[in-house]
């Protein structure tokens, strides 16, 4: 146990100088009594709350949970709003924002009197911002994730966010469901605050975080409108209290076993593809190596047992009933690091203990998996030679070997204002290509992976085609879609030396993807190659550009990654 004497926090309200006074001064102009901020641990809560962050409508009262919790522990609570990135809303893409909301979470911390934090978030970008940060910085912190909407229903059938979006729109498209039911569709799927309710990457992220220890055992899958929300709240505001007499950091509970058995979860959960692109930061943060490589490794070896869609036909207040993340995690206990330790300073192993899954529909048997494909595959060869990825479990098996001709564009608006074109030069084996829509080129590396069937092929029943790209795909989609290919064409990558009429061929199973192009007229397309201009010249997004690093490395800014210590500000 530390000692209270020790808590960062005295630096600012112990003094017994001019400095010192001014600060106990400013705190008894809130209100305060000189005795609440000195020797109590002072706990932030950072709350990514917003009156445009649907996902996280319900995270201002959360916060006052939270604080309950830090009170009742001895502790003294202080909510620090930061960027709130509602994934619908903000553009380009929220992506762009998470490095942000990392630096945020960071600087918070460190230029204020704080000596241990409670991260609220869970919409996409904003659980691998705050825990980006929060490593960096490396006071003690605690993950209170959103949760997930309610289910829903639309004449009979479960419909969930994202998933089901995508499949009327595509069905509207086709004429096969009409203009009413499109509008009345608006109100359905989304039926509560909180997070996505089918496993895109919103749960994938906070499961991941579960399972990399820095949420409380269980806490990601209870929904955001169950009374055991705000419960589980102020369980992070006590516990937290207690991690910081602990000096529980996350740099010890972050080893390389941590991160296997975070990703041995992600493809458990049959879990987004973005997922693969936060990991490799957030080990980047903790100075843990973990490569594409040792991902695909877990992928072969851990099979997708929750059924979720898109991968399965069930949404996450089902897989909460099942037993949620500890249940799917003792499920598969035989793959995982169990001596790894967690927030509740206990091993693994023990909070498994008694986690059984309490409905093999949702939550499968190892010998009754979800689907026979791997929830992700790393693929390389002359498109992606560091590499790219797929989501088998989400696909099509008739695309797992394909050779189709190229149709390639180079932006978004071309792909867009082409799709509708009924002379489209294109077919059911045609191979849709977009590039320029990777971190530097977007920038911001957006979920525009899962390019659009054209409407003429929609038209004729086609429902998926091979799809490539240097973007990423929202986690809550499906379809055959090579994504994150690295490095990306606005730096030159070989995706920028592709044409229209040029053979791409898949095989999943060699965990290859080509083109047919031979290396002399690689070499004649490369030296007449010229970079993209990047239009940006200012702000944030300039800063971005210049720093950010390809898929595969996490799309990291470079000076951030790293585990040099996050220098204390001087107190004068
Ligand atoms: Fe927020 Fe899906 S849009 S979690």
């Amino acid at each position: 146990m530390r000692d209270p004497a020790s808590l960062r926090s005295r630096r600012w309200f112990a003094a017994n100088d001019m400095r010192g006074f001014a600060h106990r001064q400013r705190m008894q102009q809130m209100g305060l009594r000189r005795e609440d901020v000195l020797g109590r641990p002072i706990v932030a809560i950072v709350n990514t709350w917003s009156d445009l962050s649907p996902c996280h409508a319900h995270l201002r009262e959360r916060a006052e949970a939270v604080k309950r919790g830090v009170l009742l522990a001895g502790g003294m609570p202080f909510e620090l709003p930061a960027m709130s990135l509602g994934e619908v809303m903000v553009k380009p893409t929220t992506m762009l924002y998470r490095n942000f909301l990392a630096m945020e979470t960071e600087e918070l911390l460190r230029s204020l009197p704080i000596d241990g934090a409670v991260l609220l978030g869970g919409c996409d970008k904003t659980t691998p911002g705050l825990l980006m940060g929060a490593i960096s910085m490396g006071l003690p912190a605690l993950f209170c994730p959103a949760g997930p909407m309610l289910n829903d229903r639309h004449r009979g059938r479960s419909v969930g966010a994202g998933t089901h979006t995508r499949m009327f729109w595509d069905e509207l498209q086709a004429g096969r469901i009409e203009a009413e039911e499109w509008v009345q569709l608006e109100a359905r799927m989304t039926r509560s605050p909180g997070t996505c309710n089918t496993m895109g990457t919103a749960s994938t992220m906070t499961a991941i975080v579960e399972a990399l220890g820095l949420a409380l055992p269980g806490s990601t899958s209870i929904p955001a409108m169950d009374a055991a929300h705000p419960r589980m709240a102020a369980d992070c505001g006590e516990r937290i209290v207690a991690m910081i007499a602990e000096d529980l950091t996350p740099q010890r509970l972050l080893t390389r076993g941590a991160f296997l058995n975070a990703a041995a979860v992600q493809m458990a959960l049959g879990g987004s593809t973005n997922a693969v692109v936060h990991i490799i930061a957030l080990a980047g943060r903790a100075g843990v190596e973990l490569t594409l490589a040792d991902l695909d490794a877990v992928a072969r070896r851990v099979p997708v047992l929750a059924n979720l869609f898109p991968s399965g036909d069930k949404l996450m207040e089902d897989f909460y009933y099942a037993g949620g993340v500890p249940a799917l995690m003792n499920r598969i206990r035989y793959q995982l690091s169990l001596d790894e330790i967690t927030v509740t300073g206990r091993p693994l192993r023990e909070q498994l203990e008694g986690r059984e899954a309490s409905d093999d529909d949702i939550i499968r048997p190892l010998e009754r998996p979800v689907s026979p494909h791997g929830a992700l595959a790393v693929l390389t060869g002359n498109l992606a030679p560091q590499g790219a990825v797929i989501k088998p479990s989400a696909a099509n098996p008739a695309f797992f070997r394909h050779a189709g001709r190229a149709l390639v564009f180079d932006s978004q608006p071309q792909m867009l204002a082409a799709m509708a074109d009924p002379d489209l030069d294109c077919d059911e084996n045609t191979v849709l290509v977009l590039r320029h829509a990777g971190p530097v080129g977007a920038p911001g590396m957006p979920e525009w992976g899962n390019l659009p069937i054209p409407k003429k092929l929609l038209q004729r029943g086609v429902r998926d085609m091979l799809r490539l790209s240097d973007a990423r795909m929202s986690g809550t989609h499906y379809g055959s879609c090579i994504l994150h290919a690295s490095p990306e064409a606005a730096v030159g990558g070989p995706l920028a030396l592709l044409r229209t009429g040029d053979i791409v061929e898949l095989d999943l199973e060699a965990r290859r993807i080509e083109m047919r192009v031979d290396a002399a007229e690689l070499a004649l397309r490369r030296a007449a190659w010229t970079p993209p201009p990047q239009p940006c010249t200012r702000g944030w997004t300039r800063l971005y550009q210049q720093h950010v690093t390809q898929a595969h490395e996490g799309c990291d800014l470079d000076f951030l990654q790293g585990t040099a210590p996050t220098p204390e500000p001087a107190i004068y």
